[in-house]
């Protein structure tokens, strides 16, 4: 069983602590896969605002270690008043298991406000076009991805005139995540979406030709992406195949796993040679001599210490710490905003020395 959550986080300009929010419901959606609404109180509705297609971070204590993993939202809140995330098993994942197997109704969970880039861009009115930025929604969805992209598509639906394709990969019909949910929203909105279902078991893998063959005909194209990697690196092959812009390809990977090596297309930063990196972690601290091409990261887990992670991508703040000394070089963030930055709060999963000697401190709890 979890233990009790430590204090929430505090001293980031902006809220990324842990606040303990109560399972309102859980619902199943599949033999593998639950839905869980979470009870937001009325003081965290601000910090818990969400664009369709963001995550929260949530923390468990499994066996006495703190684990941090990102679901995304499905539910959106141009329709829904709750907020909703979906979790698919994966076969032998820790918090996957845990939370379909033991988190119910009335449980207390911490969770880290919304963040993340996967979401609707926003048309401005000032384009060529009447609707500059309001392009149809091409969505592509293989299992449990399908949870930011039926939040984005729900969005679509109801704040905007868009129209929405999506192509949405699964074993069967029973491992469907949202199939009858789906099949009432295109009859809902039938001239304004279209959902393809693809069956691996009837169709084999999906291929390039039913990526390009959703896009066909598509009004300025906005792509949306989300699924297992190799789902995803045959689809955004075939899209830019196909013409489209790389600024309109939006992806959401799950895991870091999933990048495309050698990763995350980040210029490679000048590394100084025999840097001393310091870390600061619930009251130890450390010194070791930086290896080339590690993040602060992974120093800290060099040197044997437990320091909190979860996407390892950029996307979610868990890993950020303080930057006390020295100069870094963060290779992707999505999440730190300027102000925090210019305050010294490096994303350690990204993080890489650019001088003599770095000293980080993660905040306590
Ligand atoms: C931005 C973002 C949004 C996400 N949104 C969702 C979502 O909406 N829904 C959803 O279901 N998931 C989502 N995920 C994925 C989720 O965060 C977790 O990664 C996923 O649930 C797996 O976590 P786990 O603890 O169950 O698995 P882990 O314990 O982390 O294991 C992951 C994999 O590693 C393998 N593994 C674990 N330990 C070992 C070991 N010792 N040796 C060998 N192999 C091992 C497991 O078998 C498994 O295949 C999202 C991820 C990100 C980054
Ligand atoms: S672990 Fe998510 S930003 Fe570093």
């Amino acid at each position: 069983m979890p233990s009790p959550s430590p204090a929430p986080r505090v001293g980031a300009h902006r809220d990324h602590g842990f606040h303990p929010l109560r399972v309102a419901r859980v619902v199943h959606e599949t033999d593998d896969a639950r839905s869980f609404v979470l009870d937001v109180p009325p003081e965290l509705r601000d910090a818990f605002s969400y664009q369709a297609g963001q995550f929260c971070t949530f923390r468990v204590t499994l066996e006495g270690e703190a684990q941090h993993r990102c679901y995304s939202m499905s539910s959106a809140p141009e329709v829904d008043d709750e907020l909703q995330v979906t979790v698919k098993r994966v076969p032998g994942g820790l918090v996957s298991n845990w939370m379909n197997d033991e988190l119910t109704a009335g449980s207390v969970i911490d969770v880290a406000p919304p963040s993340g880039v996967f979401v609707l861009d926003q048309g401005d009115g000032k384009g060529e076009d009447e609707g500059e930025g309001e392009g149809d929604v091409v969505a592509y969805a293989g299992g449990s991805g399908i949870t930011p992209v039926f939040s984005i598509a729900k969005a679509a639906l109801a704040g905007s005139e868009r129209r929405v394709r999506l192509l949405y990969a699964n074993r069967d019909r029973p491992s469907t995540i949202f199939a009858e949910a789906l099949d009432a929203l295109a009859e809902q909105h039938p001239d304004r979406l279209t959902v393809v279902h693809h069956h691996d078991v009837v169709d084999g893998f999906v291929g390039p030709e039913a990526a390009t063959a959703l896009l066909a005909g598509a009004r300025r194209p906005q792509a949306f992406v989300c699924g297992p990697g190799p789902f995803m690196d045959i689809v955004e092959d075939a899209l830019l195949a196909a013409g489209l812009p790389p600024e309109a390809l939006h992806i959401e990977r799950f895991s870091v796993d999933d990048l495309p090596l050698p990763g995350l297309g980040a210029e490679a930063a000048p590394e100084p040679e025999g840097c001393q990196v310091t870390i600061e972690l619930d009251g130890q601290i450390a010194t070791t001599e930086h290896r080339p091409g590690t993040t602060i990261l992974q120093t800290a887990r060099q040197l044997g210490m437990s320091p909190p992670f979860s996407c390892e991508m950029g996307n979610c703040a868990t890993c950020m710490a303080k930057l006390v000394e020295g100069t870094v070089s963060m290779k992707r963030n999505t999440v730190l905003d300027d102000d925090e930055v210019a305050e010294g709060w490096v994303l350690t999963c990204q993080s890489v020395p650019t001088s003599s000697s770095v000293r980080v401190a993660y905040e306590e709890g």
